[in-house]
């Protein structure tokens, strides 16, 4: 009997988005001028505790606007995750500035406070922290770092709808934040993010670059060159849905790690996530796996081997040093992060998506103990 394909991911959409999406036909507000992109501005920002939630049409532009309102001499340096996704590289290059890669921790495949301080130059403007996977960065020295350079700090909090930090929401850190979402985030809007920040004037900085910079009084005369990044009112309507149902969904994402967690117990030859570091729980964005070293063959080839069994998969980000673009335009040309390049080689994700079914993680789960040597 062929079993169906396991996608790598689902979303659930089962509160009240039909019904705020009808509404949004029935009053004919389709546009970004609808009355849910307010409700979600505001309900995002009151999620992680900011001031101001600025919506936008993916996660990528939401950091190329928020690098880009920064401000930054160009030149200047922004310290980085190398193990993260083109956007981060592509928002500080496209400001003018100059990105500069960390490596990553083993175990929470995030950016360390060592590496940070080790990539601290004179040119050092910025920190663009990243959470990865579901467990957030280790913040609190990079922070304390930021402060006693003045750096401004960026941070990335893509992955991170309802985890928090030392019991502080993610999201809440830094001078600007960025969230994305994408299907596979625990709140979406089909595409769309949002930048959040508690400065009155950086939001309506924001607000302005994000809708190409048209002046009140003087609409087509501009002093300023920016995006059209506006989210319409269907994607926040929803959003607003998404948020309601949050709590509920971190609990099943947590869910489906603790079942992948049993299913994988015993098996050698990989690595799991953390489930818990002493200061975050983990949220699962996706539950990563890594192979050991002695495991005769990388993440590619197990992929292959668990799509021929029906279980979709994903590799992990490849490491911003090595990338092709970035090294032909001069970037990271002398970085060496081996924890990163051995992740992104041994690295890959199993179905995540929160119609997960249990029968379907043990499938999964199945497969990969029978893939593995
Ligand atoms: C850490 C991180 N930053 C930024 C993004 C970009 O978001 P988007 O896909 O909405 O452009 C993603 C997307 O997955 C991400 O994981």
């Amino acid at each position: 009997m062929t079993k169906t394909f396991i996608p790598v991911n689902t979303p659930l959409l089962d509160g009240n988005e039909a019904e705020y999406l009808a509404e949004c036909i029935r009053t004919g507000w389709i546009s970004s001028e609808g009355p849910f992109i307010k409700r979600f501005e505001q309900g995002m920002a009151a999620l992680v505790g900011r001031r101001h939630g600025v919506a936008v049409t993916n996660g990528s532009v939401a950091l190329d606007i928020a690098v880009h309102a920064l401000g930054l001499e160009p030149g200047s340096e922004v310290i980085l995750p190398t193990f993260t996704i083109i956007s981060c590289a592509s928002a500080i290059v496209r400001a003018g500035l100059v990105p500069v890669g960390v490596d990553c921790d083993p175990a929470t495949w995030n950016m360390t406070v060592e590496g940070v301080e080790a990539a601290i130059t004179p040119r050092t403007r910025a920190i663009m922290l990243v959470h990865i996977y579901g467990l957030p960065v280790d913040l609190a020295s990079i922070l304390e770092l930021a402060r006693r350079h003045d750096l401004k700090v960026i941070e990335d909090a893509a992955e991170m709808h309802g985890q928090t930090y030392r019991g502080a929401p993610c999201g809440s850190f830094g001078d600007i934040s960025t969230f994305s979402f994408y299907p596979n985030k625990h709140v979406t809007t089909g595409e769309g993010g949002m930048i959040l920040t508690d400065d009155d004037a950086l939001a309506e900085r924001l607000a302005s670059l994000r809708n190409l910079c048209f002046q009140p009084q003087q609409r087509f005369i501009h002093e300023e060159l920016g995006w059209n990044a506006r989210m319409t009112n269907l994607q926040a309507a929803l959003g607003v849905a998404q948020i309601e149902h949050l709590p509920r969904t971190v609990e099943l994402k947590r869910r489906i790690g603790r079942l992948y967690d049993e299913h994988l117990e015993d098996v050698a030859g990989i690595r799991r996530p953390v489930p818990r570091t002493n200061y975050a729980d983990n949220i699962y964005w996706v539950y990563g796996i890594v192979l050991d070293d002695n495991v005769p063959f990388d993440a590619k080839e197990a992929m292959g081997r668990l799509a021929q069994k029906g279980i979709g998969t994903r590799p992990f980000f490849w490491c911003m040093h090595e990338q092709p673009v970035l090294r032909r335009m001069g970037f990271m040309l002398n970085e060496s992060h081996p924890n990163a390049e051995h992740i992104a080689r041994r690295g890959f994700y199993l179905p995540s998506g929160l119609a997960l079914t249990e029968d379907e993680i043990a499938r999964s789960a199945w497969a990969l103990k029978e893939i593995l040597p």
